[in-house]
C-alpha cells in the first residue's frame, strides 16, 4: 500500500493542518511506504511572492520533521523538485471535463470570497489529481476539504482507464470522521483564508492571547451550560488534553460555576504543553538546515524515479512514446 498527501506552503501551518491531515499522515509512516510533499506549484495559484514561498517552504519542512515525520520511513520532498507532475498534469487535464472543475467546492469558496481566479486556481485539481496518480497512490490522508479533489482524482483516473487501457492505481482518500473540520477562533472551520487559526508553533504570548480571544457567548460564569459539547474550546481540548481531562472540564462547563475565562486558560496550557516536544525539535532543526535540505533533496531524488515510471506508462499507453 502507497500513502501519499501532500500540503501548501501557504502560510503557517495550524492545528487544524496538524490534526486534519499531518497527524494522521504521521502515524501512517508506520504502516506502509508513505510520500508525503510540500505543494509548491499548488501554493503558486494564491500567492505571488517569491521569497515567501522559499521561506514557507522551509517552514513546512521544519513543522512536518519537528511533528514527527521520520525521513527514515517517508519520502519527503517538494513538489517542484518532481517536474514530470507538470507533465502528466497535461495529459490528465485533456481528459477532463470543464463542468466537474467548475462544481469543486474550494474553487466556488474562493470565487463567493471575491477571490479573482486564474487558469492556476481553476486547473488546481488536475495537477493534485496528477500528484496522487504519479506515484501509483492507493491512500490519501486529508481533511474532509480535499475529498472532492481526491474524487476527481478518481474520476479522471477511470476516464483515462477507459480511454488508454489500465493506467492508474485507483486511490482512495482517508479522513478521520473526528478531525475532519477542526474548528477555528470564530466557530468556523480552521483556515489560513478565514483568519482564525491558530498556529502549531509561533511564540507564547501573541499564540495565549488568540486562545484567551475565542470567541464565546455571554452567559455568566454561575450559569449551567446544557451545550458545553458544541463550546470551540471544549472541542479544541478534547484534540490536546488527555480524554479524562477534557471530559471532566466539559462536565463542569456543563454543570455552571466555571467560566469562560478559566476554560480558555486550561485550554492554552494543554495547547502548549502538546507541542512542548515538537517545538524543542524544530528550534533544533532551525540550526541545522542542511540536514532538512538534503532530506527533501535525497527524497526528491527516490520520489521522481518512480514518477518518471509512471509518466512514461502513462505516455505509452496515450501514443506519446
Ligand atoms: P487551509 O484551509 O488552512 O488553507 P489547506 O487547504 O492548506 O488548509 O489544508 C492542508 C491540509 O490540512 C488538508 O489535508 C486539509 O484537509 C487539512 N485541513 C485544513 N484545515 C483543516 C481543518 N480545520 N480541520 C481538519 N483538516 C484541515
Ligand atoms: N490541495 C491540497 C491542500 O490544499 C494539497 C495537495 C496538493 C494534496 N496535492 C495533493 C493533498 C495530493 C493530497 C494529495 O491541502
Amino acid at each position: 500500500m502507497r500513502i501519499l498527501s501532500g500540503i501548501q506552503p501557504s502560510g503557517a501551518l495550524h492545528v487544524g493542518n496538524y490534526f486534519g491531515m499531518m497527524q494522521p499522515a504521521i502515524e501512517l509512516q508506520n504502516e506502509d511506504e508513505a510520500f508525503y510533499f510540500i505543494a509548491d506549484y499548488h501554493s503558486m495559484t494564491s500567492l505571488f511572492d517569491a521569497e515567501q514561498r522559499r521561506q514557507n517552504t522551509q517552514d513546512v519542512a521544519l513543522d512536518f520533521l519537528a511533528c514527527g515525520l521520520d525521513p527514515a520511513k517517508a519520502i519527503f520532498f517538494r513538489q517542484s523538485d518532481v517536474p514530470e507532475v507538470t507533465e502528466l498534469t497535461w495529459l490528465l487535464t485533456t481528459l477532463t471535463p470543464m463542468p466537474m472543475l467548475e462544481n469543486c467546492h474550494s474553487y466556488k469558496d474562493k470565487l463567493a470570497k471575491g477571490l479573482k481566479p486564474n487558469h492556476g486556481l481553476f486547473a488546481y485539481p488536475v495537477l493534485m489529481a496528477a500528484d496522487i496518480l504519479i506515484y501509483d497512490s492507493n491512500v490519501v490522508p486529508v481533511g474532509r476539504d480535499q475529498k472532492q479533489h481526491v474524487e476527481v482524482t478518481r474520476d479522471i483516473a477511470v476516464k483515462f482507464n477507459l480511454t488508454y487501457g489500465e493506467t492508474f492505481v485507483m486511490p482512495e482518500p482517508r479522513i478521520r470522521a473526528e478531525v475532519a473540520a477542526v474548528p477555528g477562533t470564530d466557530g468556523q472551520k480552521m483556515s489560513k483564508s478565514y483568519d482564525n487559526t491558530i498556529e502549531i508553533f509561533g511564540d507564547e504570548k501573541p499564540l495565549r492571547k488568540k486562545i484567551m480571544r475565542l470567541v464565546m457567548d455571554s452567559r455568566t460564569p454561575e450559569e449551567p451550560k446544557p451545550d458545553a459539547d458544541q463550546n470551540i474550546a471544549i472541542q479544541l481540548l478534547k484534540l490536546f488534553a488527555p480524554a479524562d481531562i477534557a471530559q471532566s472540564t466539559e462536565d463542569q462547563l456543563r454543570a455552571g460555576g466555571y467560566g469562560y475565562g478559566d476554560l480558555k486558560k486550561t485550554l492554552f496550557e494543554h495547547y502548549w504543553e502538546h507541542f512542548a516536544e515538537a517545538r524543542a525539535k524544530r528550534a533544533e532543526l532551525e540550526n541545522n538546515l542542511d540536514y532538512v535540505n538534503q532530506v527533501l533533496n535525497d527524497s526528491a531524488q527516490k520520489a521522481r524515479a518512480l514518477a518518471t515510471t509512471v509518466l512514461d506508462r502513462a505516455k505509452k499507453n496515450c501514443g506519446l512514446c
